[in-house]
């Protein structure tokens, strides 16, 4: 497993000492912090990654909202309605982030700038910087489910908290929101954790003929990528010809293969370069290979 470099642990250490410094930022940020990390672990290990991977992903979870010390706490605890400009002021949260964990350098920033960059972004293009479908990273898409799942679900000061078969149900009523095959998985384990009387018998039939449906029922036929019951992706390019080819096939776990290549051996790569524009004419990917050595 990479291991973090001291600049990374320090400057972590740092948002976590800050954090833990304010009662407000220790109940209400770093909690719903912590148990959006446990939540995003644990999809990552329905969606097929490794113990090692598993943990990659619970650290990057587990800063998501260090930008949060960076919005005046007015705003940031503010009971109530935000007026337009603060909601603005939340919004640079995910930037604020990004610049608060600058310092830090080494094998998991990547997984930690994507997730506190991109976890509010929507699979279907409508989030802060409209990245949309595989471009958002996968630990992202992992992290933006559970972190919405806690919002609901979590009891606040300011609110009670959903029952999680309400949650979910309205989740999957929002399908446009997540990355189709993790929704999925992410629902088959909930109900398999929730206590049976916190989900009611139908909402159960239903969440659980949800989580059995086809991911490419959420997702426009013809595009760039193809997303199997099993959590493989398809991603295709369109040759000189105007045909149809496959260029790589990502594995649940997130590791990348290229058609006609080898398996590479490392944590999910970087299938934006797929998907993009100009994919159509290189078949290969940019970074298929493992992020970190
Ligand atoms: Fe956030």
């Amino acid at each position: 497993m990479p291991k973090l470099d001291a600049a990374t642990l320090d400057r972590l250490a740092w948002v976590d000492r800050q954090e833990r410094a304010d009662p407000l930022l220790s109940d209400e940020v770093r909690a719903h912090e912590l148990r959006v990390a446990r939540l995003s672990a644990r999809l990552a290990g329905a969606a097929g990654m490794d113990g090692p991977r598993q943990a990659q992903v619970f650290t990057a979870a587990r800063f998501h909202d260090a930008g949060k010390l960076s919005v005046p706490s007015a705003v940031l605890f503010k009971p109530g309605r935000l007026t337009a400009d603060e909601r603005l002021q939340m919004a640079r949260h995910t930037a604020l982030g990004v610049e608060i964990l600058a310092d830090a350098a080494g094998a998991l920033q990547d997984d930690i700038h994507d997730a506190v960059r991109y976890h509010h972004e929507r699979y279907d293009g409508n989030g802060y910087e409209r990245l949309a479908g595989e471009r958002i990273p996968l630990v992202a898409r992992i992290v933006a489910i559970a972190d919405v799942y806690d919002a609901l679900s979590a009891t606040r000061s300011y609110k009670d908290g959903m029952a999680p078969g309400d949650a979910l149900a309205k989740m999957a009523g929002d399908r446009g929101a997540f990355d189709p095959f993790l929704l999925r998985a992410f629902v088959a384990r909930r109900l398999r954790d929730a206590p049976p009387d916190a989900v009611t018998p139908g909402q159960r039939a239903a969440l659980e003929a949800f989580s059995l449906s086809d991911p490419m029922d959420d997702v426009a036929p013809g595009g760039p990528v193809t997303i199997k019951r099993s959590g493989h992706r398809i991603f295709w390019f369109v040759d000189g010809g105007g045909n149809r080819k496959q260029s790589a096939v990502m594995h649940p776990d997130g590791r990348m293969q290229q058609v006609g290549a080898r398996e590479t051996g490392g944590p999910a790569s970087d299938p934006r370069a797929a998907t993009g524009p100009g994919a159509g004419s290189e078949p290969g990917l940019r970074r298929a290979g493992p992020e970190s050595p």
